[in-house]
């Protein structure tokens, strides 16, 4: 009864701030056939440079939170059911181009799930992390900060309580491998738990695998999202260790769901939204101001610094609308102190174009104003 009263309020809240977000994100193989040629570097050289830490040692959650500043999420790679199957592997460049071009921070998100055996102990598989050790290392050798995030744990999505022993022996393997990488390295917890995760098992869970990273990593920063995808619709249900402030909070923003995600092919129905556009009214730029300030409102109140971890417009939106929407979504964000990361870098929503090797730059110039990399 608890549970049922909790899905009725959690999607009554994310009706407000626009229901769409709750469609499932069911993707399928855009590219299938593309074979991964990973670059990785042995087990233990590249990661050995990164475990001095820097001058500054442990931040804070907020001073980290400044660091993360402007970002973008390397997508649609590493957390393929493989790599390359979703048309991106990483190359080294792209670490490169972000860097020139005036990012931050680069978030990783993995599917480490499928990497591991199925049953306890869950171990990763050593190949796997040497891949995931050589994209951190690429970020962090280039003094950007690296949020390491757990992604697409499906399984989970269907039943938290059956998942919860593999959630926490992951995390527990990943939490002791990275525990000496320095402050830069963020940890995530989980890419949006669904609006069939109840908020009351999505607050245990995450106390659970938080008390298991925090044994190996007492200082790590780590971020954390909300139930219904992480949409802000779900922040009044998150529930945090208090004691614990090393905690960044993010939420994912998406809105107008029609407009940014028109034509996604692993959201059903979508094909129906094509045209849509964003114009850049006041009552457009209104709405994200409410949302935001509804954010902004639930961090002050909480002592938590809040993270825009996803924001983007599909390319099959016009590319106008898309570069006012990311214009108004990153300006606003800013003024309100969320560090963001741009969903992504070089797939569906990408500012920057892999095949072309060159920015898109009316949506580069809308995230970052004054980067060196315009025309490149
Ligand atoms: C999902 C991606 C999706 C993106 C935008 C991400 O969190 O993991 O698969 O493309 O949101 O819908």
């Amino acid at each position: 009864m608890q549970r049922i009263l909790v899905l009725a309020a959690l999607c009554g809240a994310v009706l407000q701030s626009g229901c769409a977000s709750m469609t499932p994100a069911v993707r399928s193989p855009s590219s299938p056939g593309v074979s991964p040629s990973p670059t990785a570097s042995p087990a233990g050289t590249a990661a050995a440079s990164s475990t001095a830490l820097p001058a500054y040692g442990w931040p804070d959650a907020f001073t980290l939170n400044q660091r993360i500043g402007r970002g973008v999420n390397f997508g649609d790679a590493l957390e393929a059911p493989s790599e390359g199957e979703w048309g991106i592997v990483l190359q080294d460049e792209y670490f490169q181009k972000a860097k020139d071009a005036g990012f931050n921070t680069i978030r990783l998100p993995v599917r480490w799930y499928v990497h591991a055996l199925e049953s306890a102990p869950f171990t990763i598989f050593p190949s796997f992390f040497e891949r995931v050790d050589w994209a951190v290392e690429s970020g962090l050798s280039r003094g950007m900060v690296v949020i390491l995030d757990f992604h697409h744990f499906l399984p989970f999505m269907d039943c938290p309580r059956c998942e919860r022993e593999r959630f926490l022996m992951l995390w527990a393997q990943i939490a002791e491998h990275y525990k000496a990488y320095p402050p830069d390295l963020v940890f995530e917890l989980l890419n949006e738990p669904t609006d069939a995760v109840p908020a009351s098992e999505w607050n245990e869970a995450l106390a659970s695998a938080l008390a298991v990273v925090r044994e190996s990593n007492p200082q790590r920063i780590v971020v954390v999202g909300p139930v219904g995808w992480n949409g802000l619709g779900g922040l009044p249900y998150l529930s945090l260790p208090e004691s614990d402030r090393g905690l960044i909070v993010t939420f994912h923003y998406y809105e107008p769901f029609h407009f940014t995600h028109q034509g996604a092919d692993w959201v059903d129905g979508s094909n129906a939204w094509l045209g849509t556009t964003w114009t850049g009214s006041a009552a457009e730029q209104q709405a994200v101001r409410k949302d935001f300030e509804s954010v902004s409102a639930w961090g002050t109140a909480h002592g938590r610094p809040i993270l825009l971890g996803e924001f983007g417009a599909y390319s099959k939106a016009d590319m106008d609308s898309r570069a006012r929407w990311t214009a108004a979504v990153a300006r606003q964000a800013a003024e309100l102190s969320f560090s963001w990361v741009y969903w992504e870098f070089c797939s569906g929503f990408g500012v920057y174009d892999p095949a072309a090797h060159r920015w898109r730059d009316p949506l580069l110039d809308e995230l970052l104003p004054e980067s060196p990399q315009r025309g490149k």
